[in-house]
């Protein structure tokens, strides 16, 4: 017998059900997990009905006396929400205590303060499940992948958008309409705007950027673009030529000479793009998610599984909890970390302007049905420097056509100033979408 870990959990969720669950079945488990126990744990209210069973006495409706509650050595944060889940893991590690969270949204934003005051108490605050439910991905870019300089993380890390996108591509049903049945299905939240907005994939992309490239970056920055305004033909026209339509986070790194430049430009962002159906990340279906991670001398190597749910994401939490524990029954004292485990930034990063950005793209124009419209876009493009790879016409009637071109890669400020070019001209209705295209 080691010494035991006092737990406490706030918030007894899908997750919390979930690590719950496991520290209640700790038979045919690592060791380790018999050793932790569950001492305290906050609900929201004392009186509904709960999914698991627990003791009444480890139960109570002020979180505040999870975190003060001398047993409790470890502190689980899993209620979501920026307050009072950010005051809470403060005040744990003010106390001294290691915090376990699942919380994106308050590590993409207060990600830094937290770090610090983790740092100067000299306790962990682990996040594996904040990213990618059950895939894991922050302990192997903390740890695993420590000796290459990342290049670039491509992720596909929301699941509800994934199963959206999937549905859509494979039954031709338009966005609204699937929507409503992942709702019905439990997939999606009641208030899925946070997912379909992107928003979701832009914490969790700010969280791995941070990590992937050594400093935080500031999330308010990030350009996210979701899936709420996508077209069921644009998906459709995809697939025709090639692509899958999947809503990706990218960081990469901007050429520059690290060893000269004070702060490292990143681009990163969340939008629809299109992925060639030959690339790892295009058959990531469902409600599953990937990371991509691209680095030297590594290369490529990609994460795949379940981003969410209560079972894969409790076996990030636990697997949390276990790295504490086991560093505890070394006899660890605080105020003296792993680095690697506790990854503090080491470096300064900063985002260029989106106009700088380059990649290929997708756009699709309403057009009059009238001679040498193509050719009008063709030229159009190329007298700003944008080359085009494709350019078809996908559908004509009496109501007009509609044009779809793919360009090579381009910086985002050329493509602007040649859309905005077209958009003008007499023969061109709209601009009816633009898409990133891998
Ligand atoms: N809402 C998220 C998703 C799961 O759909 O991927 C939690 O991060």
């Amino acid at each position: 017998m080691g010494t035991r870990i006092g737990v406490g959990l706030l918030g007894l969720g899908t997750v919390g059900c979930g690590v719950a669950g496991i520290l209640q079945t700790p038979e045919g488990r690592h060791p380790l997990v018999a050793e932790l126990e569950l001492v305290r744990v906050a609900i929201r209210d004392l009186q509904r009905p709960r999914p698991i069973a627990l003791p009444e006495s480890v139960l109570t409706n002020d979180p505040q006396a999870v975190v003060d509650d001398p047993a409790v050595q470890v502190v689980v944060e899993v209620m979501g929400g920026i307050e009072p889940a950010r005051t809470l893991i403060m005040r744990a590690i003010a106390a001294g205590k290691a915090v376990v969270t699942a919380n994106k949204a308050v590590i993409a934003r207060h990600g830094e303060e937290i770090a610090a005051a983790a740092a100067a108490a000299g306790v962990y605050v682990l996040i594996e499940a904040a990213v990618g439910g059950g895939i894991p991905i922050i302990e192997p870019l903390k740890q695993s992948l420590g000796g290459n300089q990342i290049e670039r993380v491509t992720g596909i890390i929301n699941g509800t958008t994934n199963y959206i996108l999937s549905r859509m591509a494979q039954e031709g049903v338009a966005y609204d309409v699937v929507l409503k049945e992942a709702q019905d299905l439990g997939y999606a939240e009641a208030d899925p705007a946070a997912d379909v907005e992107g928003l979701d994939a832009a914490d969790k992309i700010a969280i791995l950027s941070g990590l992937a490239f050594g400093g935080p970056i500031d999330r308010a920055s990030i350009p996210t673009q979701g899936i709420n305004n996508l077209q069921s033909r644009d998906v459709e026209y995809a697939k025709q030529l090639g692509y899958a339509v999947k809503l990706l986070a990218v960081a990469e790194r901007l050429n520059s000479d690290v060893r000269t430049s004070p702060s490292l430009p990143l681009s990163v962002r969340v939008q629809p793009t299109l992925i060639p159906l030959e690339h790892p990340l295009a058959g990531v279906n469902d409600v599953n998610n990937a990371i991509l991670v691209e680095g030297d001398p590594i290369g490529r190597v990609m994460f795949y599984g379940p981003g969410a749910g209560a079972g894969p994401t409790a076996s990030a939490v636990v697997a949390d909890i276990l790295n504490i524990a086991g560093i505890r029954q070394l006899g660890e004292v605080n105020g003296n970390v792993d680095p690697l485990l506790a990854a503090s930034s080491w470096r300064s990063c900063h985002l260029v302007e989106s106009s700088d950005i380059r990649h290929r793209n997708y756009v699709r124009f309403n057009v009059v049905d009238s001679p040498g419209v193509i050719g009008l876009i063709g030229s159009c493009f190329g007298e700003r420097g944008v080359s085009i790879q494709s350019i078809i016409q996908v559908d004509a009637s009496e109501a007009g056509a509609e044009i779809v071109v793919i360009t090579h890669e381009i910086n985002q400020g050329q493509m602007q100033d040649a859309l905005t070019a077209i958009a003008s001209m007499p023969e061109i209705k709209r601009l009816a979408a633009h898409l990133s295209c891998l």
